[in-house]
């Protein structure tokens, strides 16, 4: 991690140690993973990803009284969505025993909280338990801040929500950068402020909508951009293309011609898929071809790239100095249509510039293809690093300028 890269933001990095042991230290993680069907935790990443922190501060002898999220429970108790699992998996991993509240707010909490001993970690219950979360209601924040002395801001993944957990609670409380919230801002901010060219984006997915303004910021500012996934039928159609039954987003039609019209006069090379896999169900098992992306048979639906494009892009990606990649090229999760994406991690795990891969699917497809160690950072957030690479400052980070 470069220090640079952080300066201008508070980290827990500027605090001595006098200044966390014993201290009441209100931690923000994300802790929202992926549970499975028995209720249990099924990829752990963001758990890992909040220990070198939660070290840090256990090893000064800081009270750690952890502020996380699970799912969307709109102010609701839902019990599938308690902190149970994360609280043992914490367990594990530290070797501590991580006590947990039952609440995020009240008395209770503020009477555990008041027990702890130095170093010692106790888990708040789901904070989107209560309304007052997600609309960074003054009060509820208040409540919350009851709970430290100071705020470490290490939740990367939502720093893009102007939450009272993320952000509310730096009105009353002194806010500072966690461990890997510097290890995101370092790792995506080289990307957005001085990256080492040739510079290319792959940008996958599957809706037009989510990804129209990170495709214009990038325009201009990256050597190559990629494009694949399920939206490239909204620019085929787009384009006048037949695109068969693939998804299209009719009412983004307009905005992927604007978008088409500004790349020509764009120094990025635009590139997008120049064959298909096309297939007569949305099944792993249904019949496929391979098409040009201008004879998409009536009736078939196009569900990943095909081999060309991604020889293709894997040779872009593989000269790069600078390689960014957010959303899949098809639907990896099923085998049949994988291998589009599949060809992209390979790539990237052989590029030997650096390597930035984000958004919940293309980590998950990195995961799966067994090559997360192989690139250069992996980060946790998902709508997150898209809106970092949009160019926004995100609330959740605004707080830590100095
Ligand atoms: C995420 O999973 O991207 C973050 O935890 C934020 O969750 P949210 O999209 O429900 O706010």
């Amino acid at each position: 991690m470069t220090v640079a890269a952080t300066v201008g933001y508070r980290t827990i990095r500027d605090l001595n140690q006098s200044e966390l042991a014993g201290k009441r230290v209100l931690l923000r993680l994300d802790l929202n993973t992926p549970l499975n069907e028995a209720g249990g935790i099924s990829d752990d990443s963001r758990i890992q990803q909040g220990i070198p922190t939660l070290r840090y501060l256990v090893d000064r002898g800081a009270k750690v009284v952890i502020m996380a999220h699970m799912g969307r429970p709109s102010g609701k108790v839902v019990e599938s969505l308690r902190l149970t699992p994360v609280q043992d998996r914490l367990s594990e991993l530290l070797a501590l025993n991580v006590k947990k509240a039952n609440d995020c707010i009240g008395e209770q909490v503020r009477a555990m909280v008041a027990e702890l001993a130095d170093g010692e970690v106790l888990l708040l219950e789901n904070v989107r338990f209560h309304k007052g979360d997600t609309k960074n209601d003054p009060d509820f924040a208040r409540e919350l801040a009851r709970n430290g002395d100071l705020f470490v801001q290490d939740a990367f993944g939502a720093a893009h929500r102007a939450h009272a957990s993320t952000v509310g609670v730096a009105t009353y409380l002194p806010a500072y950068a966690g461990l890997l919230m510097e290890k995101e801002l370092a790792a995506l901010g080289a990307v957005v402020d001085a990256p080492e060219a040739p510079v290319v984006a792959i940008i996958g997915g599957a809706k037009v909508s989510t990804k129209i303004a990170v495709l214009s910021n990038l325009l201009g500012k990256v050597d190559a951009l990629l494009i694949g996934g399920g939206m490239v039928f909204t620019f085929l159609k787009a384009e006048g293309l037949e695109v068969g039954n693939s998804l299209v987003e009719v009412d983004k039609i307009d905005v992927a011609r604007s978008f088409l019209d500004e790349a020509k006069n764009s120094k990025t090379k635009v590139m997008f898929p120049k064959d298909l896999v096309v297939a007569d169900a949305f099944d792993n098992d249904a019949k496929t071809q391979i098409v040009g992306i201008d004879a998409i048979p009536v009736g078939t639906m196009g569900l990943d790239i095909g081999p060309k494009s991604a020889h293709e892009f894997a040779n872009v990606i593989k000269g790069a100095r600078t390689v960014v990649w957010n959303g899949p090229m098809g639907v990896f999760e099923l085998p049949t249509f994988a291998k589009g994406t599949n060809a992209i991690a390979e790539a990237m795990a052989a590029c030997d510039g650096n390597t930035i891969v984000g958004g919940g699917d293309s980590v998950a497809a990195v995961n799966q293809a067994g090559l997360a160690d192989q690139m250069r950072h992996v980060s946790t957030g998902g709508g997150a690093s898209l809106e970092f690479l949009e160019g926004k400052e995100l609330p959740g980070i605004a707080i830590l300028r100095t």
